[in-house]
């Protein structure tokens, strides 16, 4: 039981298994809190669980153990529109488009309150929105770098900046606590550069922030704390520098050629 009182989100004892095999859990199950406007990395080698942990926590799968609390709230059976209408935004580690949209409307696609539905965006008064929500995503928009693209096919887009774009789509709903899965696969180190500094100004704004990164370079200088997951366990935690130099750690990564 994790009774921290400043955690916003706290994980007990939670569990997911796929036809039998352990994704996360172990024998007692994950448990770890974030606090409120903590910015925290979450890490671990391929496998090691960080995606399902994000799909348990943000509704897109049920847990088979254990409870998940998110400001104040019980929210272990909740689906994902109800994580989302509660304050948590998540990206995945592959970007979600709509195809026949453009950039802007992609955004606005996430924009919507009743979360991943579609039909609003498929319907005729897809393009009466109101002006203000227009106004937020285009200002997303420009805070990961791609204001200059709004009106463009979203098939124009290169890979990295889809994952910006799935960024942008989080931060129009202005969640309290943003999950991002792999935020820099693919994108070019001068996006790269952007992003960090977004990230530090929503950590800065009092956003709470958990990234799963295989980039460790990048995410261990942004982050305030590190959670090291291995074969869906806590394997350690800790600040960046103690993460750095922890024994387990970098054994859990030989073999994996992500330095640190
Ligand atoms: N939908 C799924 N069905 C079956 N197995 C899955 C599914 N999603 C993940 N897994 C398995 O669960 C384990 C953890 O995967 P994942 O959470 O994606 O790890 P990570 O994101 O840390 O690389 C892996 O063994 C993976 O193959
Ligand atoms: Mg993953």
């Amino acid at each position: 039981m994790n009774n921290n009182s400043s955690a916003l989100l706290s994980v007990e004892h939670v569990s997911k298994r796929f036809a039998g095999l352990q994704a996360v859990g172990g024998d007692d199950g994950l448990t770890f809190a974030v606090d409120k406007g903590a910015f925290i990395g979450l890490i671990g080698p391929n496998g090691a669980g960080k995606s399902t942990t994000f799909n348990l926590l943000s509704g897109v799968l049920a847990t088979d153990t254990g409870r998940v609390c998110f400001d104040g709230r019980d929210i272990t059976a909740a689906q994902s529109h109800k994580c989302a209408a509660c304050g948590i935004g998540r990206t995945f580690q592959t970007p979600r488009v709509f195809e026949s949209l453009s950039v802007i409307d992609n955004v606005l696609v996430g924009a919507d309150s009743a979360g991943e539905r579609l039909l609003g965006a498929l319907g005729r008064s897809w393009r009466v929105r109101e002006s203000e929500t227009i106004e937020q995503a285009r200002l997303a928009l420009e805070r990961v770098g791609l204001g200059s693209y709004s009106d463009d096919p979203v098939t124009d887009l290169s890979g990295g900046e889809l994952r910006m774009l799935e960024v942008a789509r989080q931060l129009v709903r202005e969640p309290k606590l943003l999950l991002l899965d792999e935020p820099t696969a693919g994108v070019h180190p001068g996006l790269q550069e952007r992003l960090a500094e977004l990230l530090l100004n929503l950590h800065r704004s009092g956003m709470t922030l958990l990234v799963v990164e295989h980039n460790l370079r990048f995410l261990l200088a942004l982050a305030d704390r590190v959670l090291v997951m291995s074969q869906g366990q806590l394997l350690a935690e800790g600040a960046p520098s103690e993460i750095r130099s922890n024994p387990a750690v970098i054994s859990a990564y030989l073999g994996d050629d992500h330095a640190v």
